[in-house]
């Protein structure tokens, strides 16, 4: 009796192996917190994926002066819909990240969206 319950249990885990590795695109759960702030989710997050270009000693160059490593620069930006259009790669804004013609992972677009729809909380 024993024995045939510890053999569902592996051919139930072993649906779900199956399961999870053909399906590629298994959506991770997204936790957006209801108080997004700049300092506690947005800054880290536009530190990994734009600073390679938009960190503060090298935005100038590589990044034709576009500044939004700080609070108030990457307000600015975001009241004008240049930080939403570029991210989400819409029409009349630059695709960033720039000529990597992929966007950054959803669940990081949703967070930033999320602070410009709730007021871009210091
Ligand atoms: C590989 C370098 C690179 C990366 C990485 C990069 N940028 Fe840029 N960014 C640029 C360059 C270059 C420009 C200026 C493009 C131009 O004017 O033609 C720019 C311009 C912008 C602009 C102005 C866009 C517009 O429509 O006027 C925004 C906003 C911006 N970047 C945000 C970001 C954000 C947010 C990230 C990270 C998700 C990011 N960038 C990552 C190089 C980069």
């Amino acid at each position: 009796m024993k024995s045939k319950i510890h053999f569902i249990k592996i051919i139930i885990l072993a649906s779900f192996l199956v399961h999870y590795s053909c399906n590629g695109k298994v959506e991770k759960p997204c936790y957006t917190p209801d108080d997004i702030t700049y300092t506690n989710q947005v800054s880290g997050l536009i530190e990994i994926h734009c600073f390679a270009c938009h960190a503060p000693d090298v935005y100038k160059k590589k990044a034709s002066r576009n500044k939004i490593f700080d609070y108030p620069s990457l307000k600015k930006m975001a009241n004008s819909g240049q930080l939403i259009g570029s991210i989400t790669h819409s029409q009349g804004y630059i695709a960033m990240p720039y000529r990597k013609g992929t966007k950054i992972d959803s669940c990081a677009i949703e967070v930033i969206k999320k602070w410009v729809k709730t007021g871009m909380k210091k």
